[in-house]
């Protein structure tokens, strides 16, 4: 039976976190609970699963929830960035928290907020599944998305819990685009999600380009990345994303906390 930290804060977890099956099964379990047991992460989770809006787990609601506090405890306004918005799960939590909690948060996303999607099924896609390596990748690393009115669904989601996606900093695009990359040059950020292309190298390119605009101290939590963690209660993610996770130690980030397939890296220095 592991031991959890009292109280709970993002600090407390990180000073008893041990890369052991047990304990990485404990935080899940114990992260899941916790989302369950609080009013706001509980309703806004529950939103989202009745609606289909979003991937990931519960236990991610109360990540966020202490990773929060813990930014808005260290930086006066937390520039927080999150990378593939889908339907707007993330941002809308941390619009949320803002609000409740009053956190001073200064809210930024990179999206295409459009579909790529798969072509389809046939005798040709199989074939192509099997010669055509990138595709293969494509398919293996989920990054097909049908075709919806993804901003509509932004918008309404936001609505629904009395808040505006007008005061989002949306950054319209794929991380790659270079005018979008030229627009961020200089921004720097607090905290860094890396949640859109799962490929090896899409994962890498975000992994590296926005890791270098984390500022020491601050935190980049990348989504889907425990194919090498040990533990029996949660999905893993993509081996992809796992491999691309080497391009953050020689920015000097050590990782910190993982809670199911969401590893928390700090930057150092
Ligand atoms: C797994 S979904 C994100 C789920 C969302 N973070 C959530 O928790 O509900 C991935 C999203 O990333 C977007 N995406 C894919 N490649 C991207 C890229 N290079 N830059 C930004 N977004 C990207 C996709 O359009 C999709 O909306």
């Amino acid at each position: 039976m592991i031991a959890l930290p009292q109280p709970e804060t993002l600090a407390s977890h990180v000073r008893s976190y041990v890369n052991t099956a047990e304990h990485n099964d404990a935080v899940f379990n114990h992260f899941t609970a916790r989302t369950w047991e609080h009013s706001i992460l509980a309703a806004h989770r529950r939103h989202v699963d009745e609606n289909k809006l979003g991937y990931g787990d519960p236990a991610f609601h109360d990540l966020w929830f202490l990773l929060l506090q813990a930014a808005a405890e260290k930086f006066p306004t937390p520039r927080c960035l999150e990378i593939g918005v889908f339907k707007g799960q993330v941002i809308s939590l941390w619009a949320l928290l803002a609000r409740e909690l009053n956190l001073p948060l200064e809210i930024h996303a990179i999206t295409p907020l459009a579909g790529n999607p798969p072509p389809p099924l046939s005798l040709w896609s199989r074939i192509r599944y099997r010669l055509d390596r990138g595709y293969r990748e494509q398919v293996k690393t989920g990054n097909f998305y049908a075709n919806e009115d993804y901003e509509a669904i932004v918008r309404a989601h936001f609505a629904h819990h009395g808040l505006s996606f007008d005061a989002i900093n949306l950054h319209r695009g794929y991380s790659t685009d270079p005018l979008l990359l030229e627009s961020l040059a200089t921004a720097r950020f607090e905290l860094v999600y890396v949640d859109g292309d799962h490929r090896e190298a899409g994962a890498r390119h975000d992994f590296a380009t926005f890791g270098a605009k984390v500022v020491p101290g601050g935190w980049l939590v990348a989504d889907d990345a425990a194919h090498d963690l040990p533990g029996s209660v949660f999905w893993k993610g993509y081996p992809e994303v796992t491999s691309a996770l080497s391009e953050l130690a020689p920015l000097g980030f050590v990782n910190v906390l993982n809670v199911g397939h969401n590893r928390v890296f700090q930057r150092i220095g």
